[in-house]
């Protein structure tokens, strides 16, 4: 699924293209899924150009779970039959077959259907990161996480959960049950309750591009805790007792290998609201644009 241009879901097309082969130090992927991500609404769109610049035309998706097919040199870590998962930063996922650099991936989970863990890399090591690396999340710490409905809010919850967290969640009516069953101890409706809470909380995970303000998110926390955004940047006022922390997700296969081992343990679920046809790639980008989907939409080729 391929862009000779940026522009509305429209300019996404099906096309027939050679199969890649690997180079050295890469793998060919059978893909078995790859999964859709805001993110690459926002590079079709063309509104990431300043951040990832990319080479018209481009094949869309960033993550996969698939098949290896064959290496390239040097490649001794997998072989033709493993079953993978990775972050692919070089794009091109959206596809039958993939090739990535085999640094990239881990292997995949065994206890969920290979298609649905594609649903894992980029919404999981955000998730990861903002619990372990940014919020710092230990047991008896409480947590907010804003906009828990969505594909990394479900890992977010799960996560701070793990890590011992008392876990606030905002979500709506569509996603209250599947939030609450992932472990939220408390639930908001943010399409009718206004955010607000009785006692502080140690963090504030904000998952949510729109409608949250610091103005808003910063009474929230007590002292020393901390604002983390993985959508928007938040200025704080000079003197604020609460920074704000905005991080770009990077890849990080240590952390990948320990999230597959935490599925395959039972301790994280997967949120697959829908598998769909590759082909049905256009629909899903308008459909998460107008705000019609949540949890993990998984693609197959
Ligand atoms: N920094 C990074 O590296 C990084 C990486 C991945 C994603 N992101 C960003 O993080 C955000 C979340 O990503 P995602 O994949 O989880 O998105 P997503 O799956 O598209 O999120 C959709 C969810 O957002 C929820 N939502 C919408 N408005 C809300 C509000 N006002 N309050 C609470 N929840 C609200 C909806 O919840 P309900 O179903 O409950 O209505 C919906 O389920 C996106 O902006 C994405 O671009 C950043």
């Amino acid at each position: 699924m391929r862009i000779h241009s940026h522009g509305d879901p429209s300019v996404i097309r099906a096309e027939d293209v050679p199969r890649p082969a690997p180079g050295p130090g890469e793998v060919l992927i059978r893909v078995a899924a790859t999964s859709f991500n805001p993110s690459d609404a926002g590079l079709r769109a063309g509104l990431l150009r300043s951040v990832f610049a990319i080479d018209l035309p481009w094949t869309l998706g960033g993550e996969v779970a698939g098949t290896v097919v064959s290496t390239g040199a040097g490649v001794s870590a997998f072989a033709a039959g493993d079953a993978v998962i990775g972050r692919v930063d070089t794009g091109g996922t959206a596809a039958e077959y993939v090739t990535a650099a085999a640094s990239t991936l881990v292997a995949a989970p065994t206890t969920v259907p290979l298609a649905h863990a594609a649903a894992v890399p980029i919404a999981g090591l955000t998730a990861w990161q903002a619990v372990f690396d940014h919020a710092r999340l230990t047991p008896g710490r409480r947590v907010l996480v804003n906009g828990a409905g969505g594909g990394v809010g479900g890992f977010a919850v799960q996560l701070a959960r793990h890590a011992g967290a008392h876990v606030i969640a905002t979500a709506g009516p569509r996603s209250a049950a599947t939030v609450r069953r992932l472990g939220a101890d408390e639930l908001i409706d943010y399409t009718t309750t206004p955010l607000a809470l009785t006692e502080p909380v140690d963090a504030v995970l904000n998952l949510v591009a729109t409608g949250s303000s610091a103005a808003t998110l910063l009474p929230l926390i007590r002292p020393g805790g901390v604002l983390v955004s993985a959508t928007v940047p938040f200025e704080t006022p000079p003197g604020s007792p609460v920074p704000a922390v905005h991080f770009v997700a990077r890849n990080d296969t240590a952390q990948l290998a320990a999230l597959v081992k935490l599925i395959d343990a039972g301790t994280v679920q997967l949120d697959i609201s829908a598998t769909r046809p590759l082909t049905d790639l256009p629909a899903v980008h308008r459909d998460a644009e107008a705000g019609r989907t949540r949890g993990k939409i998984v693609l197959v080729p």
